[in-house]
């Protein structure tokens, strides 16, 4: 059977936050956070910033398993530490994950933006990769940022006309990031949202 991202929930053009497994040349695994753009059917590319271990793997292997999940502890151990070596299968999927796909890379080009909110001209690898098969073990739903922010931004919105000038800042600068952020990464619903929170914005004296 083919493959077909959309069956759990990945939209073309949508970038979902995701935990990669790769493994080096010792065969030593290795787990990070990384957001990944659906490109179709069965077809993903992700940005990695050079001198992660991630980007190493896949260079060196042109291979990698992207694992879904809603577990918050899964994301924070990937990127505080690394998951345990008994955490992974011998597939590089992890443990007990909800879903997981494998990929094999198809190109790798050198990427500089200079949007992110990071050191100036970091440099960045694109990857692009055909998922060659995916495993569904739950029904599970991939996690997309955008959202999150959108009701972020309200509960700010719902406080800033009674909160002091200091914490008004604050709120703007989250506001601020929080556009960024959804502008990116947001459905075409999440942006609109954020076009309207920034429109009542000004209509109230503030710019984000
Ligand atoms: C939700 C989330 C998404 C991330 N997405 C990316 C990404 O798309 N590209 C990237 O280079 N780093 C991304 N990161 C940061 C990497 O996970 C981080 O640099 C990590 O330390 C790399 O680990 P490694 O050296 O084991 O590969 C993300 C982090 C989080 C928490």
């Amino acid at each position: 059977m083919r493959v077909d991202l959309s069956q759990i929930g990945m939209l073309k053009g949508q970038q979902y936050e995701t935990i990669i497994t790769t493994m080096d040349d010792e065969g030593n695994l290795n787990a990070a956070p990384i957001g990944v753009i659906c490109r179709g059917n069965d077809k993903v590319m992700c940005r990695i910033f050079k001198g992660s271990q991630t980007l190493e793997n896949i260079i060196s292997q042109k291979e990698f398993v992207v694992n879904i999940c809603e577990n918050p502890l899964l994301f924070t151990w990937s990127l505080l530490d690394n998951l345990k070596k008994e955490d992974f299968m011998p597939d590089n999927s992890i443990k007990d994950i909800d879903c997981y796909f494998k990929c094999e890379v198809t190109s790798l080009k050198e990427a500089v933006k200079q949007s992110d909110p990071i050191k100036k001209k970091s440099q960045a690898i694109v990857i692009k990769a055909n998922v060659v098969e995916l495993i569904i073990k739950r029904p599970v739903k991939v996690y997309n940022r955008a959202f999150g922010y959108v009701l972020e931004s309200l509960v700010h919105m719902s406080r800033i006309d009674i909160v002091d000038d200091n914490q008004r800042k604050y709120y703007l600068n989250q506001l601020k990031e929080a556009y960024r952020v959804v502008k990116k990464v947001g459905s075409k619903k999440d942006k609109e949202a954020m076009d309207n929170i920034k429109n009542k914005l000004k209509e109230k004296g503030f710019e984000i």
